[in-house]
């Protein structure tokens, strides 16, 4: 196991707010040290739930002006969405490798749309299917559940993936995790050799929120570069 590789960014994912007060749960993580808002966005196709759309961005954008909003495409066909979600605010558009369509199109799509470009890959897909498109790609998010709902146990399988992707990466491109991360497996991801941390029923379930982002945070300091755009 590497040694650990620095304070790495928290996402607080709204999927766990409290829908009906979104603005104020967003305001409270966001208090308590996250430093991005994921935002999950499900199509009941790709994956087994239905979450939000661009007006729910757009609202992120609009009470949070400055936050970066890293948004989750776990949809069937990401090539209809990318203009309506950079045009909400995104700041990063994030493609399934199991979704449809040519991923370096749609890298080069979002890049012309100002957002940073990610690739994610759901429990089953070998890290090796990303290495094609890493010369491209901002950010690959690797999924430590199968994505659908916030809430499952972390797959500690999404930690050899990151030993094995991290070595292709360079020092500006980040590796993020998502799915069942939370204050008992944070290190072991830092360690593996994520620098990004998202997390939604750890954080919005907690009882103090500042805590548990301080331990996703880890001790060092930053070194990658912002997700902001
Ligand atoms: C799962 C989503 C995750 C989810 C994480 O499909 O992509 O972002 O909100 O939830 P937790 O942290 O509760 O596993
Ligand atoms: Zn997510």
């Amino acid at each position: 196991m590497l040694a650990t590789s620095g304070r790495a960014l928290v996402g607080a994912s709204v999927l766990s707010a409290d829908f009906g007060a979104l603005r104020q749960d967003t305001a409270s993580a966001l208090r308590a040290g996250a430093d991005f808002v994921h935002v999950d966005v499900m199509d009941g196709h790709l994956v087994p739930n239905l979450s939000m759309g661009p007006a729910v961005c757009a609202a992120l954008r609009r009470h949070f002006p400055t936050v970066a909003l890293d948004v989750h495409l776990m949809v069937s066909d990401p090539a209809l969405f990318l203009e309506p979600f950079a045009k909400a605010g995104a700041d990063s558009l994030t493609v399934h490798l199991e979704a449809d369509g040519d991923i370096r199109k749609l890298i080069r799509r979002i890049h012309a749309l100002g957002c940073r470009a990610a690739i994610a890959i759901s429990p089953p897909t070998p890290s090796s299917k990303v290495l094609p498109y890493l010369d491209e790609a901002d950010m690959v998010l690797v999924m430590s559940v199968h994505p659908g709902y916030s809430g499952q146990s972390f797959m500690p399988s999404a930690l050899r993936k990151a030993a094995a992707l991290r070595k292709h990466m360079d020092a500006s491109q980040r590796l993020e995790v998502d799915g069942g991360v939370d204050a008992s497996n944070a290190r072991a991801c830092r360690d593996a050799g994520f620098d990004t941390l998202v997390s939604a029923s750890a954080i919005f379930g907690a009882a103090d929120r500042a805590a548990v982002i301080r331990s996703m945070h880890g001790p060092a300091v930053a070194r990658r570069g912002a997700l902001s755009r």
